[in-house]
């Protein structure tokens, strides 16, 4: 039957989903998943807070798993992420700051070495910006000021020179303060030839507010010379969601995935999540939900009839 990655595929791109551990043993999910996606983004699996818990003891147990049931099923793999301010253990945060770039370097080395030669790409930061579109101050910028990305990616690269290294954040979808500070950013790093293959555009909508100017801003990025990616597109809905919510939800799914087909350099769009049923929306944001293309039930709605007519 029709297929969302066969689809994608015909039109040089790829349709991604994200899962969990827990996600592989939910049968109704997974029929979906391997039929319908081709790339797989670890939900949590190759987080810090997972993969090194402790200073120098690493876990990849659960990122492996996402991996290999990947290649079973022939999807690729996008490594989701090596340098964040969330999840990230106690421990790196509070080290003392001249210890924070052995720390980054090591973590970054052993994880990407772990997985070298098996993952398309990685998010190597993850949401650096504040909205204002300046570098949090976080513990890598305490530790190594706004150098740590071009460090992070260096290191990353010189572990894994195969994989696509991205930059991936939030509210840089359309133009913006924070999708400037992004793009300043790509700029100075791809003149001081630091090894930055593409910026990833997380896409967390909410219903009837896909940015106007998303087209034309992943274009500007695409112009520096980098990959341009739709990472972790949902858009959530106040529940319970109406008929009238479904349709406008379906036009936001197309929109997104015109702009991505219009812009030469975008390489693929990913969901969050396989269905309405495992997405992380109803636990981060209190009454909203049935944010994917599937229902609870894992059939299809409005916004896959979209997507498939899309592409
Ligand atoms: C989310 C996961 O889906 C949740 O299970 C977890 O509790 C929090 O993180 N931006 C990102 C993702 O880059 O890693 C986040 O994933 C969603 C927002």
């Amino acid at each position: 039957g029709t297929s969302l990655k066969a689809l994608a595929e015909a039109k040089g791109i790829y349709f991604g989903t994200a899962l969990t551990q827990g996600n592989l043993s939910n049968s109704a999910l997974t029929a979906v998943a391997s039929s319908q996606f081709d790339m797989v983004t670890p939900g949590n699996e190759m987080k810090w807070d997972t993969t090194e818990p402790s200073n120098g003891t690493y876990n990849f147990g659960p990122g492996d798993q996402i991996l290999s049931y990947a290649q079973a099923n022939g999807m690729r793999v996008r490594g989701h992420n090596l340098v964040w301010d969330s999840q990230l253990p106690s421990w790196v945060s509070s080290l003392p700051s001249n210890q924070v770039q052995a720390a980054m370097e090591s973590h970054i080395t052993t994880e990407v070495t772990h997985y070298k030669g098996k993952l398309y790409a990685w998010d190597v930061v993850n949401e650096p910006f504040n909205e204002d579109g300046s570098l949090k101050q976080d513990a890598f910028y305490k530790g190594m000021g706004s150098g740590y990305i071009a460090d992070a990616l260096r290191t990353a690269h010189a572990a894994d020179p195969t994989a696509k290294l991205y930059l991936n954040d939030y509210n840089i979808e359309g133009t913006g303060a924070k999708s400037n500070g992004m793009y300043s950013l790509v700029q100075s790093l791809k003149s001081q030839g630091v090894p930055i293959d593409g910026v990833g555009f997380e896409s967390h909508f909410i219903l009837g507010q896909v940015p106007s100017t998303m087209q034309a801003n992943m274009q500007r990025f695409a112009a520096l010379g980098v990959n341009v990616a739709v990472t972790e597109l949902d858009d959530r809905i106040q529940l319970p969601a109406t008929s009238a919510n479904l349709a406008q939800q379906a036009s936001d799914y197309a929109t997104v995935v015109n702009d991505c087909l219009a812009v030469s350099g975008c390489v693929g769009v990913s969901q969050w999540g396989v269905g309405d049923a495992d997405s992380w929306i109803p636990g981060a944001f209190s009454g909203q939900g049935a944010a994917t293309m599937y229902d609870n039930n894992y059939q299809p709605k409005p916004a896959y009839n979209a997507v498939v007519t899309a592409l």
